[in-house]
């Protein structure tokens, strides 16, 4: 069995991936999720999908050993991390050349736009480096707050919600280098700019302006620091905690410069949003006119010219925008006026349309900084965040479109995920159960359908000729729609509803696949027309400002165009349909998000609500999908070209057809049967196990590989090098014998020649010649007879410490000379010694090894040099006295003389016969020659004597010999050095002489 070490298995809290899970429930799941949420685990896997839980608190798992961590590791191997999602797209686009998406799904507040920053800046941090590559990166990521400030704003879901889609395509070269991106924006909520659900803001833009710019800025935009100065602005939650507005304002600027915005264009920005500001401040009031009708007028002047100034247009022509209104078809030109409620509808409709254009004109803006000037291929990484599913109490046209895109991009996750996947089983022949899942294809059907779907049928209503109203709008809907079992009315011809006191009479209900949403049609046909009075696009165009003038087109009477533009909900859905299709040319991502609670709060987790969103989003489904597959596919070829090193009959090349190769590979790697499939093109790998024990072998197997060819490089270069020494060597070695050869040759032959002619000249020469070469050999001869001769006169003496020796008298004898001075010198030597008697050499001896025992030890040793060791001092042999001594000692005496034994209880000495001979040494007394001791050498252990010029001597015995009883002898005598020295050389004969010690002590 494939053991594998992976943290998805060890160490979690709960199961990291939910594939894992057993038992598999809807409640076991929840738990699950609540289990690593309460353990600060925000992320869990379904298989490559992550599951991302807002924690509403900053956690510290996105620091830069976080993203150290995670580089370049397998997705299963650490801790479940958004990273590891990331880093898995920017690999495979890297270096499989996939085109990635990454898809953020989830409802308002649920953390897509976090997320897809920590994407991009995960990617930020680990693609290439450099001056351009991360001045590229630096526009990238600054191009968030940018957009974050003109299109977010704060609503009772979230206190940074994204009031507009995002999806960002960033492009890489080869490498895995940067290089740019573009930026696509969907549908901003533009209804905001003038009116906002109770508790919630404008954008973040207008409280920011007035907080963070300074006074100076403030006066050159006419603008007024507080904010309930201004209509547009809300003012019960104007003030958001957590977030500073002066502080971003300027941060707002900062990455403005980085995105490279001229001065000028930021100038510009700013005019456009304090005019929009100020046109809330405009107010009519009804005058009556001749004709009986009401016309509207600007009621305070003021506001309107400072508009005026700041965008350079002629008030006047303002004025009569906001009065009346041209109509014009076929040529002809009819002037209508307009009312107070239509004008206040043109100014609305001018401050919205005004807003959204600059923000799609930022989003131009910000694109052309970040362009790629690069022709060749390049791959690219799209990152799609977009305004999550939403339910208010009040719900409009908006949420009605938000709502829409949040289907189709669920059809698209069922599509790729659960779809594709089943679809793919039966494709390859795989034997597959069907797993029953919603799809939401009939609701976006129901939405979009070219002929019965709800938006073609408000364009209908829209450009139908006659009255047209929400309410007409409201009646083809129920006429229409009544059969569809996702769309609920009171009045649907089927009348189901009629008692449904839930549902209002102006609203009608869609069954959506997050839950169910009740629609207000009032607006929807406004929003959809998005109607700006062609007199005030007239107006704008006409302005010297030029960015307004760049923004209304349209106003440009020699380009005017009387067909209709085409309506907001037309556009969105081209916009999302283009959306659609290029995702799915891209390698999906999912990242799905879900909210823990309804209060923004940290460590609440709502069970209803997740389970809610766990329901919708299909979560459940789509582990039951993916743990009745494979967690792995690849076609044939690439896997065996993958891990064929793993075997030896792949490795380096299988000559068959990749599906035998793989069949041959995995049979020889004993993975177990159950644990792959094979499809009719793909190799189908149940576990993400076995496929990483795949990985790990791989990379062993890498190693070696590499090793491998590292050796056999080493080992060629040291070869050539080898080689290359070796022939150098026979070139040197050739060319020195060369020389050398030629030097010797040249010598004999000069000897040659010299010989030659001696000889030549010998042979043919008179008697002369003959005497001559004679004379030559003869002066040589005559040389080395006066050396010899010389020599004889000076040389030194016989004695061997004479070290003399004449000067050399020629330098041709120079080794002869030292030669023979050191011949001369060992022969003296011998001559000195070979005239010692016996007798003589041994007196030198025993003088020698005095020497060698006390010589610079014992100042009492000088003295002794010049004296001769007598031996016998009693003359033991003549004294009569002594013939009793003779008899008792059988051999021979070396030495005999008077010693002082001294006594060691007073210091005193009494004298005593010391005799020596070759085995004992004996003490008697002196008077009655009487033996008080006979040692035998052996016995003895050391002599001890001081380095002083006394006569003290100690002679140790050995302990537990046999004299060992009599202790120790302390004697004194005044031939102390002979009586020691012929003590020992007795020693030697006898015993070892090494045995026994001197000790020369200073005491
Ligand atoms: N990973 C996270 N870590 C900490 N706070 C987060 C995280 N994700 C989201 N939040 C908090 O939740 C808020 C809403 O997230 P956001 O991404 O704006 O939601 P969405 O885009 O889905 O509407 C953020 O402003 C932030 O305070
Ligand atoms: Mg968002």
């Amino acid at each position: 069995m494939i053991e594998l070490q992976t943290s998805l298995l060890d160490n979690m809290i709960g199961v990291g991936d939910m594939v894992l899970l057993e038992p598999l429930s809807e409640n076991s799941f929840i738990q699950n999720l609540k289990n690593r949420f309460d353990h600060d685990e925000i992320y869990t896997y379904i298989g490559t999908v992550v599951i991302s839980i807002n924690p509403y608190q900053s956690l510290p798992i996105y620091t830069a050993d976080k993203v150290e961590e995670y580089r370049n590791r397998n997705f299963y191997e650490l801790n479940p991390h958004i990273y590891a999602l990331a880093d898995e797209a920017y690999r495979s686009l890297r270096d499989q050349d996939k085109d990635q998406c990454i898809l953020i799904t989830g409802e308002s507040g649920a953390g897509k736009t976090e997320a897809s920053k920590l994407v991009m800046s995960y990617v930020a941090a680990v693609c290439g480096k450099g001056q351009e590559v991360n001045k590229v990166k630096e526009q990238l990521l600054q191009s968030n707050p940018v957009l974050e400030a003109f299109g977010n704003a704060k609503t009772v879901r979230n206190d940074n919600s994204s009031r507009f889609g995002k999806y960002m395509d960033i492009e890489f070269d080869f490498k895995g280098d940067p290089l740019g991106g573009v930026i696509s924006n969907y549908l901003l909520e533009k209804s905001r700019v003038v009116k906002q659900p109770r508790g919630e803001r404008n954008f973040h833009i207008f409280y920011q302006l007035l907080s963070g710019a300074s006074d100076d800025l403030l006066k050159r935009l006419k603008l007024e620091r507080d904010v309930s100065k201004y209509n547009y602005l809300s003012l019960d939650s104007a003030v958001v905690s957590d977030l500073d507005d002066g502080a971003n304002f300027r941060i707002i600027m900062d990455a403005m410069k980085t995105v490279c915005f001229m001065d000028n264009e930021v100038q510009s920005v700013l005019e456009l949003v304090a005019a929009v500001m100020k046109l809330g401040n405009i107010e009519f009031k009804s005058e009556s006119r001749v004709n009986g009708f009401d016309e509207s007028r600007v009621e305070d002047n003021n506001d309107l010219k400072e508009i005026c100034e700041l965008l350079g247009i002629e008030q006047i022509v303002l004025e009569r925008a906001f009065s009346s209104r041209t109509l014009e078809a076929k040529q002809e030109k009819v002037s209508t006026t307009l009312n107070v409620a239509q004008a206040y509808y043109a100014r609305d409709a001018l401050a919205k349309n005004l807003y959204s254009r600059l923000f799609s004109w930022l989003v131009t803006r910000i694109n052309e900084s970040i362009k790629v000037h690069w022709l060749f291929s390049k791959k690219v990484m799209g990152v799609l965040d977009i305004y999550g599913f939403e339910i208010f109490e009040n719900n409009s046209f908006e949420q009605f479109i938000i709502n829409y895109c949040n289907e189709k991009l669920q059809q698209i996750f069922i599509d790729l995920t659960l779809h594709e996947e089943q679809e793919e089983y039966i494709r390859e022949g795989i034997e597959w159960k069907n797993i029953e899942y919603f799809n939401n294809a009939v609701i976006c059907d129901l939405i979009e359908n070219n002929n019965k779907g709800i938006l073609a049928m408000l364009d209908d209503e829209c450009l139908r000729p006659g009255t047209v109203t929400d309410e007409t709008f409201l009646d083809k809907l129920n006429t229409v729609c009544a059969g569809h079992h996702h769309f609920e009315s009171r009045h649907c011809t089927n009348s189901q509803f009629l008692t449904d006191h839930t549902l209002p009479h102006n609203c009608f209900r869609i069954q959506h696949y997050a839950g169910k949403v009740l629609y207000c049609v009032e607006g929807f046909v406004d929003k959809n027309n998005d109607l700006l009075y062609r007199d005030l696009s007239q107006a704008m165009y006409k302005a010297r400002h030029p960015l307004i003038k760049l923004l209304f087109p349209e106003g440009d009477p020699s380009k005017m165009n009387l067909k209709r533009p085409p309506t907001a909900g037309f556009q969105f859905r081209a916009s999302v349909g283009t959306l659609m299709k290029n995702l799915q040319t891209k390698n999906p991502n999912y990242i799905r998000c879900i909210k823990p609670n309804d209060k923004k709060a940290a460590r609440i987790f709502t069970e209803t609500l997740v389970r809610h969103q766990v329901r919708y989003l299909g979560l459940m489904e789509n582990v039951r999908v993916r743990r009745a597959g494979y967690a792995f596919r690849q076609l044939y070829k690439p896997c065996l070209e993958r891990y064929k090193m793993l075997c030896q009959q792949t490795w380096p090349h299988w000559r068959g057809p990749a599906r035998e190769g793989v069949e041959m590979l995995l049979n020889s790697l004993q993975v177990p049967k159950e644990e792959f499939c094979y499809g009719c093109s793909k190799i189908f790998i149940r576990n993400p196990k076995t496929l990483f024990a795949l990985e790990k072998k791989r990379r062993e197997c890498l190693e070696v590989l590499a090793a491998v060819i590292q050796k056999i490089y080493r080992g060629w270069k040291q070869r050539k090098h080898f080689l290359l020494m070796k022939k150098s060597q026979v070139v040197v070695a050739a060319w020195y014998r060369r020389y050398s050869q030629q030097k010797k040759f040249q010598k004999i032959r000069i000897c040659a020649i010299i010989v030659q002619s001696l000889i030549r000249r010998w042979k043919v020469g008179s008697l002369k010649d003959k005497v001559d070469i004679f004379r030559i050999g003869g002066a040589v001869v005559q040389w080395i007879q006066k050396y010899f001769l010389d020599l004889k006169k000076k040389i030194p003496s016989m004695s061997p410490i004479d070290k003399t020796w004449p000067p050399q008298p020629y330098q041709f004898l120079e080794g002869t000379h030292k030669e023979l001075g050191r011949i001369f010198h060992l022969w003296r030597c011998k001559k000195y010694r070979d005239q010692f008697t016996e007798q003589k050499k041994a007196i030198y001896e025993e003088k020698l090894d005095a020497s060698t025992i006390f010589k610079d030890k014992k100042a009492l040793y000088p003295g002794s040099v010049s004296q001769p060791f007598k031996g016998d001092y009693l003359e033991i042999n003549q004294n009569p006295k002594y013939s009793k001594l003779k008899g008792l000692l059988e051999e021979k005496v070396i030495l005999a003389d008077v010693v002082h034994k001294i006594n060691r209880a007073n210091g005193k000495g009494t004298a005593r016969l010391f005799l020596l001979t070759k085995k004992h040494f004996v003490l008697a007394d002196l008077k009655s020659v009487q033996i008080k001791a006979t040692v035998p050498l052996p016995d003895l252990a050391s002599v001890a004597v001081s380095s002083q010029s006394d006569g003290f001597f100690a002679l140790k015995i050995k302990e537990g010999s046999a004299s060992a009883a009599k202790g120790d002898f302390l004697l004194s005598s005044e031939r102390l050095i002979e009586i020691i020295t012929k003590l020992l050389r007795a020693g030697t004969h006898t015993a070892e002489r090494s045995e026994i010690n001197v000790d020369i002590s200073d005491e």
